[in-house]
């Protein structure tokens, strides 16, 4: 029986290719109850099992994305998509475990946030875990960050550096969070960039008349990433906690990232897809349209972007995530509350963020696998065994070994196509990459044994994703 008393088809996988973060190998994959039962060749089943045939395609573990907000309120804003259209998306993507950002909101208890974030994400069709982002910093939240993490398995904590006040911690306030979570076995997630400093440039240039989503850009130089990283490796350093350094954009942060772990120091970073595809050439398109591109940190040039894929390589980054952070392009159909159109006179009213939630695990083999010479072990580590274990959710998540959940996705690395915001299933009217052809399809994908996606289809359904409460998180 799964959760909620559902019975659950008993399912082999066979004839493919399994691929995790250590192997590769030709076998069946037996599951039942929600969890990998058997791996095996030739798997001899009787009656009652549902087969699926996985002839010629990759078997893969369901994707991990650690960095999501849905149906978030975000200053004036709020994000274009629901638990419900967020998760399908990512479901249609490869991905089946989603990490979101719920927060705390200034003056109340981070706990207050959490149950508000339940009551958002109980609309969730992939299992979902919860982040929590801090905003006051004080004797009681210190308190119950103690109880987010043995109570209610939310063990990692966001603190941003940057949008002062709005979200941003001073240094004092982010090292006693830090202290807290070098004791208790959580992780540090840092938004670095020095918000202050942004904030005299974003003055500056709205005053001088420049409101074009340029500006965005502008305004936000990547030494002030490169500063902000090495600042909270230092504090982090000094407090002795892990730190996971969200949406790396910046060769500077990535060399602050890069002498950290040579120091053997616990620090990670991830970077995220449009970093890896896209320059700052976007913001030069005609209009408002660039505003598609208005995320923080922003696009950097073309040597940013190869410095990433090195990162990649050599292990100074170990995940790939999607910040999916949606806002409408138009006002309508959703309202000028979940669109870029605020912002139509003045950059710093974009609300910042972009969506990618359903290409990310394609769009890193393409980029990873085919185009840099990627092995199918890493493409795995960085969407899904790493995330995982850093996580909190390994051996459970991120993986396909004997006990772990049936998350699998059947991957076709021959099928071309091309990204189309009119055939995504998320509620965002736009993609960042809108056009391209990638080679590298998602055909089927399983949540804890059910088939949710199948081809075209949706199977699954809201509601049926559950809340992980997750472990210490770990090290890689
Ligand atoms: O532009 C972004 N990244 N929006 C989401 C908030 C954040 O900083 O992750
Ligand atoms: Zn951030
Ligand atoms: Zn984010």
């Amino acid at each position: 029986m799964a959760e909620g008393g559902v019975q659950m088809a008993t399912v082999l996988i066979r004839h493919g290719r399994i691929v995790t973060a250590v192997d590769e190998y030709q076998a069946d994959i037996l599951i039942e109850d929600g969890h990998i039962r058997t791996i095996g060749k030739d798997l001899v089943v009787g009656d009652g099992v549902e087969v699926h045939d996985a002839s010629g395609l990759l078997v893969l573990p369901g994707g991990i994305d650690v960095h999501t907000h849905l149906d978030w309120e975000f200053g004036v804003a709020r994000t274009a998509d629901t638990f419900g259209t967020g998760t399908r998306a990512a479901a249609f993507g490869g991905t089946t475990t989603v990490i979101d950002f719920s927060n705390q909101t200034r003056g109340e208890s981070p706990l207050a946030g959490l149950e508000d974030w339940h009551r958002r994400a109980a609309s969730a069709c992939v299992d979902v875990g919860a982040h929590m982002i801090l905003l006051d910093v004080n004797q009681q939240s210190l308190a119950d960050m103690q109880t987010l993490i043995r109570r209610e398995g939310v063990t990692s904590f966001k603190l941003f550096m940057a949008y002062p006040g709005v979200l941003m911690l001073d240094d004092g306030s982010l090292f006693k969070a830090m202290r807290i979570a070098a004791g208790h076995g959580a992780m540090i997630c840092i938004h670095a960039e020095n918000g202050q400093v942004i904030q005299v440039l974003v003055e500056e240039a709205v005053a001088a008349g420049h409101g074009a989503p340029k500006y965005h850009s502008e305004t936000r130089p990547s030494l002030l990433e490169g500063e902000a990283t090495h600042r909270a490796i230092k504090l982090a350093e000094l407090a002795k906690t892990p730190l996971y350094v969200v949406h790396l954009s910046a060769r500077e942060a990535l060399a602050a990232v890069a002498e950290a772990r040579a120091h053997d120091l616990p620090v990670y970073a991830e970077t995220c897809p449009h970093y890896l595809f896209l320059t700052n050439a976007e913001y030069e398109r005609p209009g408002f349209e660039s505003a598609k591109y208005v995320m923080t940190p922003p696009l950097r040039d073309l040597s940013h972007q190869q410095a990433l894929w090195r990162g990649l390589r050599t292990n100074a980054l170990q995940v790939i995530s999607t910040d999916h952070c949606p806002f409408c392009f138009n006002e309508q159909p959703l309202g000028l509350k979940f669109s870029k159109q605020q912002g139509q006179s003045d950059f710093s009213k974009i609300p910042n963020g972009a969506p990618g939630i359903e290409t990310r695990v394609p769009l890193v083999y393409e980029g990873g696998v085919r185009r840099h010479g990627m092995s199918l072990q890493r493409f795995v580590a960085v969407t899904a065994t790493n995330p995982a274990k850093l996580f909190g959710l390994f051996p459970r998540k991120g993986t396909i070994a004997v006990g772990s959940d049936g998350d699998i996705v059947l991957f076709d690395p021959n099928e071309p196509w091309t990204i189309r915001a009119s055939e995504h299933h998320s509620r965002v009217d736009y993609s960042l990459f809108e056009g391209q052809t990638l080679t590298g399809r998602v055909k089927k994908v399983f949540l804890r044994g059910q088939c949710i996606v199948d081809g075209k289809d949706w199977r699954g359904r809201e509601g049926m994703g559950v809340f992980l409460k997750r472990g210490e998180c770990g090290t890689l």
